[in-house]
């Protein structure tokens, strides 16, 4: 395939306002997610899965008894590790399900049942009677169990840095900030739970495999399972033409979806269809782990930090390894001569974490932006003219220049917007009737990302219309709609004359919707096939002549740190006697590139800055570890933000084009608004009160 140079854009419908493209398809109910396709996508009459998992959370499984189930008049089949098809691959210890007897976690899948109605199904799943040999397990995380090192960080960070002598220059500094900083378990709740469909067939001689799964990533499905299952890619097809959301947890494919291909092997080629419920994504689709961050500044009477300590302690399971790169964003974001990160963890018997929306960057900048506005606190500098104070020439972790950091015109056009001249720098300092009133900022960053190996096809169509196809998902954010519109650029004709195709694996590949990516990395990969179509066969093609190419590599990573900055402000509420926190203002401040779409754009804003705002008050999910298991199961325990506690909340980000990134000039915005937003609301309560809370989430008993 073509690798193709990209240059930059000929920006006319990229930064308009195009109203979503499935909009119509959406809100008619018109777009089919994972379990609603049927017989027009040839998964017609499909048998329903119901996943039994195990109650122990380690230890053996003695014996499945599925007779009762089988009994059941709407029940077909009870597979178990005695009965499930083999795995030519067990390598991945999260997916290799039903391969032995061993469990590994409570909640992991020791049984399917197979059902000609979804209601049977679930019947057939509480007959199933599963006997155990318990052994002891280990579930929580504690300092003194969270040593173990790991090779390195997801993705492919490093484990540790180390640069000049921290220890000296804390015991030199002026002031010092030593603390450590909690973040709880939480779990990504997409609107849509996690869904699969699978229908085994032949072609040539060969089994074939054609899914539909709510999925971040149709190749990344196609990657993990294939070999697993013995097929070559070409075998295994996976389509995901609409997904409710995934925030991460749909980023690779979980457990679930590996059962479901299992399943649908032992069924003469009928299609089996498995929704995943609320509960069982408690333990089986991912969670960010909770973390304890040991975080030492060191500074001068100025605020100028000489050092900058971030050790991390959290958890991975014991058949899977996940890091979170807690420590990464302290690497890069302020100037210090002395710098120090770790990461170290418990291997528990528990589920496996996964991808979290900013993972490591959301509790990292927690940490590390609440650090900071102690230190502002205990030199009295003003933490706006603190982080200016502590501004690097270039990145501190690699010494490359960045490419660009307005991390202060950030945090002075937020100042501006949300008057924060007329805030008053003692805390504890407003009461308004019954509520003490603080406010509070922190900074957000998050790399700039593009994953490489995406390519794109352009096939002239009649009319001087284009079909443009590439492998990316649309989870909700947009994709469909913002592809459109960088297609309609680089062929240079208007947003109408493109038919776009996305989210097939047998269309060109496409990375996974994660990472703040997706945009940068498809949409480079489109810029490059219409170009090399436009060079291949000009402006007025014959309908039917097509060009395949992928991006080329940016040389410019080579030369400069690609990271976008941000500015969170908020407002905080304490009240007296209940220690109740609202929100009433909240407003973020990005430079993130050039924009695509407005509207698009400030929903993923806003939604990162709600997802912020709901980690800073509301969200943890509660570990039993006596048993093993995460007791809040559901939206009614595991509490997210609801309408009633946003209010106002605003986001906008400065005019940029960053066309040394991506022929587009944008640079990602999926994550960034999560990024530093629980510590603004945090330094916002400590404003208002006085009371430092050092773990979230902000509860009413931190303050009464
Ligand atoms: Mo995002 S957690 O990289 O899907």
């Amino acid at each position: 395939m073509i690798e193709h140079p990209t240059r930059p854009l000929d920006a006319r419908a990229v930064g308009a306002d195009l109203r979503r493209v499935d909009g119509v398809e959406k809100v008619t109910g018109r777009a089919s997610y994972a379990v609603e396709h049927g017989a027009g996508d040839d998964v017609a009459d499909p048998l329903h899965l119901w996943l039994v998992t195990s109650t122990i959370a380690k230890g053996r499984v003695v014996d499945v008894d599925g007779s009762a189930a089988t009994a059941h008049p709407g029940v077909v089949a009870v597979i178990d590790h005695t009965s499930a098809p083999r795995l030519v691959d067990t390598s991945n210890g999260e997916l290799a399900i039903l391969q032995d007897d061993a469990v590994a976690f409570r909640g992991q899948i020791v049984a399917l049942v197979l059902a000609e109605t979804s209601e049977a199904a679930r019947e057939g799943a509480a007959l199933v009677h599963a006997r155990y040999r318990a052994e002891a397990h280990e579930a929580e995380l504690r300092e003194d169990n969270a040593t173990y090192k790991p090779e390195v960080v997801n993705p492919s960070m490093d484990t540790d840095t180390d640069e000049g002598d921290v220890d000296a220059a804390l015991g030199e500094a002026d002031v010092v900030v030593a603390q450590t900083y909690r973040t709880p378990y939480e779990h990504n709740n997409p609107l849509e739970p996690h869904a699969t469909v699978a229908r085994w067939g032949e072609d040539g001689g060969r089994p074939t495999l054609s899914m539909f799964d709510s999925t971040q990533g149709v190749h990344g499905v196609v990657q993990a399972i294939a070999p697993m299952l013995g097929l070559e890619p070409d075998q295994v097809r996976v389509r995901a033409p609409y997904v409710g959301g995934g925030f991460g947890s749909k980023g690779e494919a979980h457990a679930h979806v590996i059962a479901t291909a299992l399943a649908a092997r032992t069924t003469g080629g009928r299609p089996v269809t498995l929704a995943v419920t609320r509960q069982q994504m408690f333990s089986l689709t991912g969670y960010r782990t909770a973390t304890l961050s040991h975080v030492r500044l060191g500074a001068r009477l100025d605020g100028t930090l000489t050092a900058v300590e971030h050790a991390v302690q959290e958890q991975t399971s014991a058949i899977r390894e996940f890091a979170e790169q807690t420590a990464s964003p302290s690497r890069m974001m302020y100037a210090a001569p002395n710098r120090r990160t770790s990461h170290r963890l418990a291997q528990l018997d528990v589920a496996v974490p996964s991808w979290m929306r900013a993972p490591g960057e959301m509790p990292g900048m927690y940490a590390q932006e609440t650090a900071m506005d102690e230190l502002a606190a205990a030199v009295g500098v003003d933490p706006i003219e603190l982080r200016e104070r502590n501004e690097p020439q270039v990145d501190p972790e690699t010494g490359k220049p960045f490419h660009d950091r307005r991390l202060v015109e950030c945090l002075h056009r937020g100042a501006d917007r949300f008057g924060w001249d007329r805030r008053r720098p003692a805390p504890r300092s407003t009461v308004d009737g019954d509520w003490w009133v603080g406010t509070g900022v922190a900074s957000a960053t998050y790399p700039a990302m593009r994953s490489p190996g995406n390519a794109a096809r352009v096939r002239a169509l009649d009319g001087g219309r284009y079909a443009v196809a590439i492998g990316a998902v649309d989870i909700g954010t947009g994709a469909r709609t913002v592809l459109t519109q960088i297609a309609a650029d680089a062929l240079g004709v208007g947003t109408d004359a493109i038919e776009l195709a996305i989210a097939d694996s047998s269309l060109p590949p496409a990375s996974v919707a994660g990472g703040s990516s997706g945009t940068s990395s498809w949409g480079t990969a489109i810029v490059a096939a219409a170009q090399q179509f436009r060079e291949d066969h000009g402006d007025a093609p014959d309908a039917g002549v097509e060009t395949t190419a992928s991006a080329a590599a940016n040389p410019a990573t080579e030369e400069y740190a690609f990271h976008s900055f941000g500015a969170v402000f908020a407002e905080a509420r304490v009240h007296r006697w209940t220690g109740e926190v609202r929100v009433p203002r909240m407003l973020g401040v990005y430079s993130v590139g050039r924009i695509v779409n407005p509207t698009t754009a400030r929903s993923q804003l806003l939604g990162g800055l709600v997802m912020g705002l709901s980690a800073a008050l509301f969200e943890e999910s509660y570990r039993d570890s006596r048993f093993g298991h995460v007791v809040t199961q559901d939206l009614a325990t595991y509490h997210v933000a609801s309408h009633a506690d946003v209010l106002g909340i605003e986001a906008e980000w400065l005019e940029e084009s960053d066309e040394v990134f991506t022929p587009m000039g944008s640079r990602g915005i999926g994550e960034i608004g999560i990024v530093g937003t629980a510590a603004a609301v945090a330094n916002a309560t400590f404003h208002a009160t006085g009371v430092r809370v050092r773990d979230l989430p902000l509860t009413a008993d931190h303050f009464v």
